[in-house]
């Protein structure tokens, strides 16, 4: 931003004032005191969310082409997922909670595979000349354009090496990426700090839930970044419905060293990094064991009262 001889442009001045890193004394007097202070980074991040997301020209807001990864290693084919509708979306929501004990036993292929299949797998695709391919997953995401990609790293599910797999997502299958190693050790330890130790025992898969953030952001600018994380968030959410109605036990997790973890996974994090992180095993208790009810009889009690 500063010029060769250190001097400030003032056309640079102002955008800073622009995006609010920057207050005149007059503002600084006029502003109401918070109880923290904001991370100007962060705060620049906040700005765009708002402001960003012009496009250059019609070619950029096209959705990219998608290409087969990983076609190259081994595949894990996953056996077909059970269906949900023994249980009602009402209940669904009412149970769910992040649960952070888990069964003494491994977590299922099946298990995984219908976690997979209901939050994470392409259920189509629609094209067009204008708006190019538009990926439609069971979460909805900013523009159809299928940034988000998930890795398993199977800790202990039955029937499947330990170790990491990228969810070919449009053909329901496991590639496999790399050994238990040193580092998935240290994720997994991670895993059990950031969850403040309140795990029983390791969960039996981590999910990494990362960005290719190119198929995002030729199309949605400098407001990318902040669209790819709500993406996240709901498909969060799914993964912790679906974990519910499977009888799962779900837990977001809020950090991890997202450039490591990418590198680890063989992938260049300025391309392609870590945005999210999940974990999950088999419930520690069972349905019956939990709090059976009718939503509609509770609401209706609720409403009564
Ligand atoms: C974005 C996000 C990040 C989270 N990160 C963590 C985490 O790092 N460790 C943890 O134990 N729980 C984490 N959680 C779970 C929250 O603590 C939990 O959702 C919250 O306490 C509400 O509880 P509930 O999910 O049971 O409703 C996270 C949840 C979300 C949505």
């Amino acid at each position: 931003m500063a010029s060769a001889n250190g001097s400030v442009e003032i056309e640079d001045l102002l955008e800073l004032h622009e995006l609010g890193l920057l207050e005149t004394e007059d503002e600084i007097a006029d502003r109401r005191s918070t109880n923290f202070e904001w991370d100007p980074i962060e705060l620049a991040v906040q700005r765009r969310t708002s402001r960003g997301g012009y496009r250059t020209d019609s070619a950029s807001a096209v959705s990219p082409v998608m290409v087969p990864r990983f076609a190259d290693r081994p595949a894990t084919a996953l056996p077909p997922p059970g269906t949900l509708c023994n249980v009602s979306l009402a209940d669904v929501l009412e149970q769910r909670r992040s649960v952070r004990s888990y069964a003494k036993r491994s977590m299922s292929l099946e298990e995984l595979s219908a976690l997979l299949y209901h939050s994470a797998r392409v259920v189509r695709c629609a094209g067009g000349a204008r708006f190019g391919t538009r990926v439609l997953r069971p979460f909805p995401t900013a523009g159809a354009c299928s940034e988000l990609e998930t890795y398993v790293l199977s800790v202990d599910i039955s029937g499947l090496q330990a170790g990491a797999f990228y969810y070919d997502a449009f053909r329901h299958r496991l590639l496999r990426i790399r050994e238990w190693d040193d580092h998935m050790e240290r994720i997994l330890r991670s895993v059990h700090t950031a969850a403040g130790n309140k795990l029983n025992r390791d969960p039996a898969v981590v999910l990494l839930i990362t960005a290719i953030f190119e198929r995002l952001m030729r199309k949605y600018r400098d407001l990318s970044l902040s669209l790819i994380y709500k993406d996240v968030g709901s498909f969060f959410q799914t993964l912790y419905l679906v974990a519910t109605a499977l009888n799962l036990a779900p837990c977001a997790i809020g950090s991890g060293d997202e450039a490591e973890n990418s590198r680890w996974l063989g992938l260049d994090p300025l391309c392609e990094s870590q945005v999210g992180c999940f974990v999950c095993g088999p419930r520690g208790h069972k349905t019956s064991e939990l709090r059976q009810f009718n939503t509609r009889e509770r609401g209706r009690d609720k409403l009564q009262s």
